[in-house]
């Protein structure tokens, strides 16, 4: 998106003059460690270069005023800094008044109301974050408006969940919008959830590329679904320290595979049970994954891929038909390394790592079966990774 365009758009919604400035925050692609975020485990992400672009100015008085080019039939929403609780009117508005609220509550005050323009490139219900995007976005908006020279990045992302979790009722885990907040061109984040400690990870790889393919389905109830699954996490981990040995662990992070699977029959439902093999294998897989793409060992990344989807398929239960079809197609292509499902689940996106010289017959091939079998097309982007969010 061009800034001229912005500024443009920004003009006719609100009118010319003031300080205007622009931002953007990152989507993001998880390479893998999924649902581990919440579970006190490693997670794999990269920032993609889409995202949300955010055009703003301050107002004198206590005013919120909300566009996006997004939802363009829903015109103008308003709100003011003493009116900051969710409501069903204040639709995607709710995203940026969470953060305006979680910021109160950790001490930085937004002193006057704003004028804001929103512009997301992110395909809409793709599962790339592009709620944390506009989170991000907007704690960095905040940032940039108001001086709080304090507030980190890191800070922004830990407020961004906050938001979502207490103000949106989405108990997300950090991942997403870590990624979006501290992303680094070319490389993608090994983060410790547990302790935020994080680590930079080359992923320019010579004769592979990383290729999203969108099923462009998404199924409902996916929020609670959601929960649900952190919830049967939690209750596993309550019949865990009941085991004298495991009396101290907070989180299913903290357990390897061979001490899992000596104490796993203390879990007395089999439902949470599988969860917590997924949460603990899933957690092990991350960290060997990022071993191997540090020895360059790119067929071993792949394959730990493909383990961590038969594992969100059949333990943690959140893939659905049809990505199931994106991924067992991906697997029968001469050159596809690895490939699974990324992101919540019940829908959205695949990722995978082609070989460069099979990224055409991977997009043809996939796209003939799966129009023919779901009677829509999916879509495909190969992933170039940005920096997570900034000025501009
Ligand atoms: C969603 C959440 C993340 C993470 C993933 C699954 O994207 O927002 O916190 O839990 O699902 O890995």
């Amino acid at each position: 998106m061009k800034k001229e365009q912005l500024l443009e758009k920004f003009a006719e919604i609100y009118g010319d003059g003031g300080e205007i400035r622009c931002f953007f925050a990152p989507g993001r692609v998880n390479l893998i460690g999924e649902h581990t975020d919440y579970n006190g485990g490693h997670v794999f992400p990269c920032a993609l270069t889409i995202g949300t672009y955010g055009v703003i100015r301050k107002r004198e008085d206590d005013k919120l005023r909300f566009y996006s080019m997004n939802f363009q039939e829903t015109g103008m929403l308003t709100s003011d800094l003493s009116h900051l609780t969710p409501s069903k009117e204040a639709g995607w508005s709710d995203y940026p008044k969470g953060v305006i609220w979680a910021l109160g509550e950790r001490g930085y005050r937004i002193p006057t109301g704003f004028d804001l323009l929103i512009c997301g490139d992110i395909p809409a219900g793709s599962g790339l974050s592009s709620s944390a995007s506009l989170e991000v976005l907007t704690g960095l908006m905040m940032k940039g408006l108001f001086g709080f020279e304090k507030l980190s990045m890191v800070e922004i992302a830990q407020i961004s969940q906050y938001a979502e979790n207490n103000f949106n009722g989405m108990n997300c885990g950090i991942m997403d919008q870590f990624a979006s907040a501290m992303g680094k061109k070319d490389h993608a984040i090994f983060l410790d959830t547990a302790t935020l400690q994080y680590e930079y990870a080359p992923v320019k790889m010579e004769n592979a590329k990383i290729v999203i393919t969108n099923s462009k389905v998404k199924h409902s109830l996916v929020d609670s679904k959601y929960n649900e699954r952190r919830q049967q996490c939690e209750e596993a981990v309550r019949d865990l320290r009941k085991v004298e040995e495991l009396a101290h662990i907070k989180s299913l992070g903290e357990l390897d595979r061979e001490t899992f699977e000596k104490y796993e029959t203390a879990i007395t439902d089999p439902i949470c049970r599988m969860r917590a093999r997924h949460a603990v294998c899933e957690n092990q897989r991350t960290i060997q994954a990022v071993q191997a793409l540090k020895d360059g060992d790119l067929a071993g990344f792949g394959r730990l891929m493909n383990a961590s989807h038969v594992s969100l398929r059949d333990d943690y239960q959140v893939s659905c038909d049809e990505i199931d079809l994106l991924v067992d197609l991906a697997w029968e292509i001469p050159g596809v390394l690895g490939a699974r499902i990324t992101g919540g689940g019940f829908g959205g996106c695949t990722v995978s790592i082609v070989e460069n010289e099979a990224v055409d017959r991977y997009k043809e091939s996939i796209q003939r079966a799966y129009e023919k079998r779901v009677g829509h097309k999916a879509e495909f982007y190969v992933v170039d990774i940005g920096d997570g969010a900034y000025a501009f």
